[in-house]
């Protein structure tokens, strides 16, 4: 039994088709200089090992589902339609941990009733969130499905740690799907979707689950921040999204040369790049928005893609490659032909 698992969109002729996209950060912006006036760091580190100049942080007050709507409204006006009768929401930061906060943000985005519902694989959950927006599609459950990734990563920082305080920040993207054609453009080719829960401690937020409630424990502020043990998941990182594009490549009958574009999870330039070089495909190819963004999370693909579709790096007809890895750990690879969509 593998660990993991390929959708074949191929095996039936109904086929998800990207038809919107947009994407939203919050206006407040924290350069690495203001980072470096409360934490023993400093812009030259972060740009050198990340490749982050800044990041967009919410405002007290704002949640998760405040730039899920937004981002959502976005990418419905770009596809011309004001309705879907799905809405999946990848995050990792949910607005509380009962219930999903799909419902509230389908309900503020005008569409009380429809199916909504959170996916919860971290910085790979636009890509699972994906898969089951194009499945529902495939199967005749949908024929529209707002996708969204929204994250407010700085509610889970720890303020004493450098490492994370300088990657992560908030953000979303959402696409809209619709039912169409595998040939025509826009559409999401193949999915490549894997885990390994043997690698849970390396992304994680400790306390304030389950495991901890079912001991008798409550959390305490420690409890409740994310940690991550940047070295391994950088290895983990480049080598699963690497082999996870070779197999939906491989999938779609797409050489590495074919990819004009790969969009991957913004975690870290250095990763990127290291994934381009493993597939033997020129940076330049990387659609790049984490100088601007840091790392969002499940909200970093769709972000990417929205900007790369505002400053024309995405044009219609691209070959485009996505992928992402994050906690789980969980990654994942998707190829689609980019659509003829207006410029947001
Ligand atoms: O989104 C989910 C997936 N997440 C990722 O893919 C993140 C993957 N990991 C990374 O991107 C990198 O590992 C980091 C950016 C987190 C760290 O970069 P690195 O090149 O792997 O640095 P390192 O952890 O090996 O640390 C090198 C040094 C250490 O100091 P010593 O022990 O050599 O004295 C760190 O303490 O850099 C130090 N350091 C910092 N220094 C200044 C760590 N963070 C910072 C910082 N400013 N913000």
């Amino acid at each position: 039994m593998s660990d993991d698992i390929s959708s074949g969109l191929s095996a039936t002729t109904r086929t998800a088709v990207i038809a919107g996209v947009g994407g939203y950060v919050p206006p407040r912006v924290v350069t690495n200089d203001e980072l470096a006036r409360r934490l023993d760091t400093s812009d030259a580190w972060i740009r050198t090992r990340t490749g982050i100049a800044q990041r967009h942080v919410i405002d007290p007050g704002t949640t998760t589902g405040d730039l899920a709507v937004e981002a959502g409204l976005r990418a419905l006006k770009n596809s011309g339609a004001d309705g879907a009768d799905l809405v999946v929401l990848a995050t990792t930061t949910p607005d509380r941990p009962c219930p999903a906060t799909a419902p509230a943000v389908a309900t503020r985005i005008g569409l009380p009733h429809v199916a909504a519902f959170d996916v919860a694989a971290v910085c790979s959950g636009f890509l699972y969130a994906l898969q089951t927006g194009a499945a529902a599609i495939g199967a005749g459950f949908a024929e529209r499905v707002l996708v969204i990734g929204a994250e407010t990563f700085s509610t889970l920082l720890d303020p004493a740690d450098r490492t994370t305080a300088a990657i992560f920040g908030d953000g979303a993207g959402a696409v809209v799907l619709r039912a169409g054609e595998r040939d025509e453009p826009g559409a999401v080719r193949d999915i490549h979707l894997g885990s390994d829960g043997g690698m849970a401690d390396l992304i994680t937020v400790p306390g304030g689950g389950a495991e901890q409630r079912s001991r008798g424990g409550f959390p305490g502020p420690e409890d409740l921040y994310f940690r991550m043990e940047g070295k391994s998941v950088f290895f983990a990182a480049v080598r699963r999204m690497a082999e996870s594009s070779l197999t939906v490549l491989d999938r779609t009958g797409w050489q590495v040369a074919d990819v004009d574009r790969i969009v991957a999870h913004q975690a870290n330039t250095r990763i990127i790049h290291a994934v381009a070089e493993q597939l033997g495909l020129p940076p330049e190819r990387a659609v790049l928005n984490i100088e601007r963004v840091g790392n969002t999370s499940a909200a970093s693909i769709p972000l990417a893609l929205a900007g790369g579709m505002a400053d024309g790096a995405l044009k219609a007809g691209d070959r485009v490659l996505l992928t992402a890895f994050g906690g789980g750990a969980t990654w994942g690879a998707a190829t689609l032909t980019w659509p003829d969509l207006p410029r947001a």
